[in-house]
């Protein structure tokens, strides 16, 4: 089975394909790890992130293994590494090189230990609609940018990353219009998604309402 979530930033997808691959015992693939990993790399190696070229020569030397390593580095989920990595998912030949890592992985999905799985979640923006088009169950995931930033903002308070909820809002925004009006793959729920607002649920509302959904396909 291959379930996809996408949706906006903090709208709640990892905290639910996490729910979802324990669940029905399936693998998990968290696609924004693929550009972050790329834009980090590049920061931290002083490159430009706005040059394509330089770009994509990065995404085209990840590995599983890179994105791994590089993904224990503090700045590897702050607003430096999330804006980052929105900048270089939104070229179209950074995209083309990462995409066969995505797909590949359902091909033979393992757990984090590796062991083999019998299907995969995967959480991003454009998993539902260029990824696995041919996904059993596509969900998109979203809710109000306000409640988001929020959300979003709770959760560095807890981490002590020192920023206002201002901030985070507006960086939010940007990231937002980036990833929904790119010119490739950009954020948008397939045609067959089911659409879930998260605004005024809690997480355990949000996973019942999406094993109902999975189980109707299980059957
Ligand atoms: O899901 P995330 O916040 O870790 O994603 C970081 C950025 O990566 C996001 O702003 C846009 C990009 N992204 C993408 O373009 N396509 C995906 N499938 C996943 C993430």
């Amino acid at each position: 089975m291959i379930i996809t979530i996408d949706g906006p930033a903090a709208a709640g997808k990892g905290t639910l394909a996490a729910i979802l691959a324990n669940k029905y015992h399936l693998a998990y693939f968290d696609t924004g790890m693929v550009y972050r990993a790329v834009g980090l790399t590049m920061l931290l190696a002083h490159d430009d992130i706005h040059n394509q070229e330089l770009a994509e020569k990065t995404a085209q030397q990840l590995t599983f293994i890179k994105m791994m390593e590089i993904s224990k580095h503090p700045d590897f989920r702050s607003n430096i590494g999330s804006s980052a990595a929105s900048i270089v998912s939104a070229h179209p030949k950074v995209r083309l090189a990462l995409l066969k890592m995505q797909q590949n992985f359902a091909l033979k999905p393992t757990f984090a230990d590796g062991n083999p799985a019998q299907g995969v979640v995967y959480d991003g923006r454009d998993t539902g609609t260029v990824i696995c088009p041919n996904a059993d169950v596509k969900l998109f995931i979203t809710a109000s940018t306000q409640v988001r930033a929020q959300r979003r903002f709770d959760e560095y308070k807890q981490k002590g990353i020192s920023t206002s909820y201002e901030e985070v809002l507006n960086d939010m925004i940007i990231r937002d219009q980036r990833d929904s009006q790119r010119s490739t793959a950009p954020m948008k729920p397939a045609d067959d998604a089911v659409i879930i607002d998260t605004s005024k649920l809690n997480i355990q509302e949000v996973a019942d309402i999406a094993s109902r959904i999975v189980e109707k396909k299980l059957k």
